[in-house]
């Protein structure tokens, strides 16, 4: 019975529903559900999922929702799934990371998603209640709606939605475009309606030249309650995952959610490092996932120690500049570990973390050595 509900709540689960979705296609995908697994689903079937989803401990109490979530006067699969969204939403998330972010084109809301990718963080986008059009941002006319906001401090556009929970999370992720030098004034609106004492907020901004600093002043000149406000950082719009994660990397208080470490053993010293976010090191993962791997490795050409690995691993070749402490994939076979430059198409399989190529250089030595790599529990 349980393997049939979860078919069914599978069928649902790509970010909630879709209220659009037509009868006639939730009707097919139940029938495609119930071939697929032998069995039909009675009403008293999805009865006992919803009391199922009910019983979860979850933050909001969905009792008294009669199980008609979209209050059309119906139960139908469509409420089901609204309460699978809920419940989601509510015992899944528990996030103390919120990226919070304000972006009318696009390009900030392109970094606050390498943030949630990254740390896995909480998400709330400030929304305008009357929505920014294209002529409100057209800053080449000095009356739009954008200029006329900028030119006036005290201007506090309504955001349309609110935040809840704002007291679980220690740390806040503040996104915005640069309008004329400085933080949209619908920032100056959100950060004067929330009590941020508990957490640590970290400004981004994306913009065309500008940098952040003129709106830093200014979330600080506001007199909001907040624990502890980090110096930001701003984006272009070419900026990459990676220059995302380079800065996170740097913050005090970055957690980074999927990330794997593994510990490296050399000459009697123990390193760390960080594997990269791609099949080729998942593979590795799984390799040194039950018991250590011991290679021998030796120079080559005076920038990497080189050795065999047990069995091929897929490939995601690149072109990359290598540094001290890159450790890298050659032909699927090979892996390398960089104490210098060197640059061709190959795959990152991760980096040592904190250490200098002089203390790399040191630790490794010349010529043949031994180094087992094991992941870290
Ligand atoms: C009204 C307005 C004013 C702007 N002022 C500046 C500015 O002073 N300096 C700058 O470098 N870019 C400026 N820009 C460009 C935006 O900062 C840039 O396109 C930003 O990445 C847009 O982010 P978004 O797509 O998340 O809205 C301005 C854009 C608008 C709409």
């Amino acid at each position: 019975m349980f393997t049939a509900f979860t078919a069914i709540t599978g069928a649902f689960s790509v970010n909630g529903c879709d209220k659009t979705t037509d009868n006639t296609f939730i009707a097919s995908q139940i029938a495609n559900i119930s071939d697929t697994v032998q069995q039909d689903f009675t009403i008293e079937d999805m009865n006992n999922l919803q009391d199922f989803l009910l019983a979860k401990s979850i933050k909001e109490d969905l009792s008294d929702n009669n199980y008609d979530l979209d209050n059309d006067g119906e139960w139908s699969v469509f409420d089901l799934c609204l309460m699978r969204q809920k419940v989601i939403n509510t015992t899944e998330k528990d996030s103390d990371v919120l990226v919070v972010y304000f972006s009318r084109t696009g390009t900030t809301e392109v970094i606050a998603d390498y943030i949630i990718d990254i740390t896995g963080a909480d998400v709330f986008e400030i929304e305008a209640l009357v929505p920014y059009t294209d002529e409100d941002i057209q800053y080449s006319n000095s009356s739009c709606r954008a200029n006329q906001e900028q030119n006036n401090k005290s201007v506090r556009p309504e955001i349309a939605d609110t935040l809840e929970n704002i007291e679980q999370y220690d740390t806040i992720f503040l996104g915005y475009p640069i309008w004329w030098g400085e933080e949209p004034r619908i920032i100056d609106t959100f950060l004067e309606s929330y009590d941020f004492s508990g957490a640590t907020v970290i400004p981004f901004c994306t913009s065309h030249s500008s940098g952040l600093i003129a709106s830093e002043k200014n979330i600080k000149n506001l007199g909001f309650a907040y624990g502890e406000l980090l110096n930001g950082r701003c984006f272009s719009s070419d900026s990459t995952r990676e220059d995302v994660s380079d800065w996170l990397d740097t913050l005090p208080v970055s957690e980074k959610e999927n990330e794997i470490k593994m510990n490296i053993e050399v000459n009697g010293h123990l390193l760390t490092a960080t594997l990269a976010d791609n099949s080729s090191a998942k593979a590795f993962a799984e390799i040194i996932k039950y018991e250590p791997l011991m290679i021998q490795m030796d120079d080559y050409a005076n920038f990497e120690k080189v050795g065999r690995l047990p069995k091929n691993i897929p490939r995601n070749d690149e072109q990359i500049r290598t540094e001290a402490g890159d450790i890298i994939l050659y032909q699927g076979n090979q892996v390398t570990i960089y104490y210098d430059e060197n640059t061709w198409n190959f795959t990152r399989l991760g980096k040592i973390d904190n250490i200098t190529q002089a203390e790399l250089k040191d630790i490794l030595g010349t010529g043949s050595v031994s180094v087992t790599f094991s992941l870290m529990s």
